[in-house]
């Protein structure tokens, strides 16, 4: 007899959707700036198949499906949702899709596979930069804006893999460093910082279990052991600090906030040595509830690492609970200012009536949150009754100076309707109505990452 359980991140918008859609020429409300020539992509789990949704489904797990948003000259020329698929049927990333080196790439973690998308999104084929990459890669790489150097840190969800990867690829995608990076254990390391001059490798408390990978490998999985990751109290927490460019031997590790970080807002260098790191902390993850990141509420935090005297500081930033950060990506490893956010668990109440109180420290999608790392200060835009969204991304006005003259994009799912949106605010003013709505023909499952790519990004 089998127990039906109703996993929350199987369930509402979180749910997969079945099929591959294209349809042309939205409708939209409002005026789509002419200045909006590109694709917004976005990409999530959609699982579908039994043993992604069995007993020990995930929210991180499930093959990858990009939704894509093609807008031109005023227009919004179509809506496309593709499977990701590779070579091999496994091959499947679900995290994060950018374009790097002319290629458009869907990007995941833990050692699957990646896979290269063509700007129409109908061809697609797995990608390992050329041969560059034995095993695995991430799905946080960061762009220089400067030089277009894509620096990443990887790891393997694999028993025995006590290392991490630091690769570095050049503007045209071509390998030309990389390091092993010896770490105790298998700690999950979502994302990663650079500087101008550094990058900052997080080794945090959650890491591989083998209780769990076992049970995976005897097949009986309990809930949430489909990515077998665990809050770790033996695991230390520190932050590694490496010259760009460097070696295992140029690592300098400090202790760092007990804390788990799936997201860096940014980082830069100050004149003292310093570096400034704003991230998104849990308090834990995994410790208490393992089908997704809902021990607790996430909070905007800064912290100050001082290398040269071995301490990081921590400056909890917000009142209330922010995910999914993103920056005018021009800036990237370059002082920031503002920060843009999804509003989400339950301090964002203060931010939104619309948000559940059952759901505790989950991931409840909400407001979209402006905050200026300056004032400390917050703005947000409320969606309205039902209507919630999860990561903006910042599109800078052609010609634009100031750090937040341009639109923040993000897909709003209208749970009255049971349809998303692709929402265009000013990104300078978030208490004004849309820009423009473009309104996508389905609903688009509540995901992880997206971003707006140019034709110039995709020329290859
Ligand atoms: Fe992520």
């Amino acid at each position: 007899m089998t127990t039906a359980i109703r996993n929350p991140y199987l369930a509402g918008n979180f749910a997969p959707v079945r099929d591959e859609v294209s349809v042309n020429d939205l409708p939209v409300t409002g005026a789509l700036p002419p200045g909006l020539n590109g694709r917004y992509l976005r990409t999530g789990p959609n699982p579908v198949g039994p043993v992604e949704t069995g007993a020990g489904h995930h929210w991180f797990v499930g093959r990858g499906m990009v939704h894509g948003v093609r807008l031109r000259d005023g227009r919004a020329e179509w809506y496309r949702s593709r499977f990701i698929r590779g070579d091999a049927a496994e091959d499947s990333p679900n995290t994060n899709i950018l374009a790097h080196g002319g290629r458009l790439l869907a990007l995941e973690e833990g050692g699957g596979a990646q896979v290269t998308i063509a700007p129409g999104l109908d061809r697609m084929s797995t990608w390992n930069f050329g041969g560059a990459l034995r095993a695995g890669y991430t799905g946080h790489p960061k762009i220089d804006p400067a030089n277009g150097e894509m620096h990443s840190i990887s790891y393997l969800m694999q028993p025995g893999a006590e290392y991490l990867r630091y690769d570095v690829m050049d503007a045209a995608g071509k390998a030309i460093h990389t390091a092993e990076l010896p770490v105790s254990g298998i700690p999950m390391v979502h994302d990663m910082a650079m500087t101008a001059t550094r990058v900052v490798v997080l080794d945090l408390p959650v890491t591989l279990s083998m209780d769990a990978v076992g049970r995976l490998a005897a097949g009986t999985p309990r809930s949430g052991d489909g990515i077998p990751m665990r809050w770790n109290e033996e695991h230390p927490s520190r932050v590694g600090v490496l010259p760009r460019g460097g070696t295992a031997d140029q690592l300098t590790w400090i202790d760092a906030p007990r804390c788990y970080v799936f997201h860096v807002l940014n980082a830069y260098d100050t004149p003292d040595g310093s570096i400034i790191l704003d991230v998104v902390r849990y308090d834990t993850v995994f410790r208490d509830v393992f089908g997704g990141p809902a021990d607790g509420p996430p909070a905007l935090a800064r912290w100050t690492i001082a290398p040269h005297r071995g301490a990081v500081t921590e400056q909890i930033m917000s009142d209330y609970s922010v995910e999914w950060p993103r920056i005018n990506q021009k800036l990237a490893g370059r002082s920031h200012r503002y920060g843009w956010f999804g509003g989400t668990g339950p301090t964002s109440l203060r931010l939104s009536d619309d948000v559940d109180r059952d759901r505790g420290g989950s991931f409840e999608p909400g407001p979209l949150v402006k905050f200026d790392t300056t004032t400390g200060e917050a703005s947000t835009h409320k969606f309205g009754t039902g209507r919630v969204t999860q990561e903006p991304t910042f599109v800078a006005r052609p010609g634009a100076e100031a750090e937040d003259d341009g639109w923040i994009l993000s897909v709003v799912h209208d749970g009255n309707t049971d349809r998303s949106e692709l929402v265009v605010l000013d990104a300078a003013d978030m208490q004004t109505a849309p820009v423009a709505r473009v309104h996508l023909p389905r609903r688009v499952p509540f995901g992880f990452h997206g971003n707006w790519i140019t034709d110039d990004e995709i020329s290859a």
